[in-house]
Formats: C-alpha cells, sequence, structure tokens
C-alpha cells in the first residue's frame, strides 16, 4: 500500500509512456495533478513543445509552493528523471515543512515505447531510452535525496494493483 500524507508532495517519476499521467488519474483528484505537459501544452499550444519547457516550470513551481503553502496535497506528473529538477520539488516541500514522498515507474523500456508507439502523440524513441536510462541510474540513490518514503514500481501487474491510501493530518487551510 502506499500511504500518502494529505499534505504531502508527490512526485511521480519515469519515461514517457511508463503510465503516470494514467496513474494519477486513477489515484488522486485532478485538482491534486500538475502536469508540466499540460501546461507546456497551456503556454506553447503543444504539449511536446520544449521551448516551453522553462516556462512550463516556472509555471509549476508557483502552483506547487502555492498548494503546499496551504498544505493541501500536490502530485508532480514529469517525468522527474533529473534530480536536480527532483531536488528542487524536494527544497521547495521542505521550505513549507511538507514531506515529500517519490513514486517511480520503472518499467522495461520496450514497454515504454510500445505504449508511446500506440498513443496520438509520440515522443522520439531516443528521448525515451534517454529518459530510461537517466531513471535507471538515478533510482539507487533516491534515498539520499530526503524522501520521507520512495516507492519503486517494476512492473505492470505492481502499478495495476497498488493501492494509494491518502491519509488526513493537520490542514492549515483548503485552497
Ligand atoms: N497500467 C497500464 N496498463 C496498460 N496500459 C497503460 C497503463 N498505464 C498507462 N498505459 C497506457 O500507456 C500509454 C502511456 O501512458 P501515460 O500517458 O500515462 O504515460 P506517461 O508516463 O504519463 O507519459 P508522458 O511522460 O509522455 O506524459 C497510454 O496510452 C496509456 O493508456
Ligand atoms: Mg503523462
Amino acid at each position: 500500500m502506499i500511504s500518502v500524507p494529505d499534505s504531502a508532495l508527490v512526485l511521480l517519476m519515469g519515461a514517457s509512456g511508463s503510465g503516470k499521467s494514467t496513474f494519477a488519474a486513477r489515484h488522486f483528484d485532478a485538482r491534486a495533478v500538475i502536469s508540466s505537459d499540460q501546461l507546456r501544452g497551456a503556454l506553447a499550444g503543444d504539449e511536446a513543445d520544449q521551448h516551453a519547457t522553462d516556462a512550463a516550470f516556472d509555471r509549476l513551481h508557483r502552483w506547487l509552493d502555492a498548494r503546499l503553502a496551504a498544505g493541501v496535497l500536490a502530485v508532480v506528473d514529469a517525468t522527474n528523471v533529473d534530480w536536480m529538477r527532483r531536488s528542487e520539488l524536494v527544497r521547495r516541500a521542505r521550505q513549507h515543512g511538507r514531506p515529500a514522498m517519490a513514486i517511480a515507474f520503472d518499467l522495461p523500456l520496450d514497454l515504454c515505447l510500445l505504449r508511446n508507439a500506440a498513443r496520438p502523440r509520440t515522443v522520439r524513441a531516443a528521448v525515451i531510452r534517454r529518459q530510461h536510462d537517466e531513471l535507471r541510474r538515478g533510482l539507487h540513490r533516491l534515498d539520499l535525496e530526503g524522501f520521507s518514503a520512495v516507492h519503486i514500481l517494476r512492473a505492470e501487474g505492481d502499478i495495476d494493483s497498488a493501492v494509494v491510501q491518502i491519509e488526513k493530518g493537520p490542514v492549515t487551510r483548503a485552497l
């Protein structure tokens, strides 16, 4: 069971096609989820437009700060394979005195590529390969990054049978 304090920051991590957005939609209230792709889409009219990345993360950080300040759950749906991006998010949670947790989707590369190829919006295979490599390299040191809990889901079955329990805690105010 994945136990999530209701004032926490939850980082989803995984290559494109690993199922982060699907998992987020299944387990979390849509208002708690912030997606870098959606922000990119809102800013550039194209979810895949990498030029909008800096502006999208700028927005993402501001949204995250607002939720962390309010003491309500915040789920960041981005690949989060870059440890510098992760450390920036964890730093913000710490600043607000909130726990940060990681849920990593460590699926086989071939499965990510297969799923990606079946989507209307495809990401280049080379990009997915690079994200997958970066995720794998980072996984063994996740415990050193300041997370209160780390969950690594390694197979489709683990993901499909995952149970997420939101734990009620003291809340300062609702958004
Ligand atoms: N548990 C699952 N079982 C079967 N198919 C799945 C599962 N999770 C996701 N998929 C399928 O895989 C594809 C990719 O899923 P999703 O969009 O959630 O990935 P993502 O990690 O959010 O990718 P991106 O980083 O590009 O946004 C989708 O077509 C989705 O329907
Ligand atoms: Mg997604």
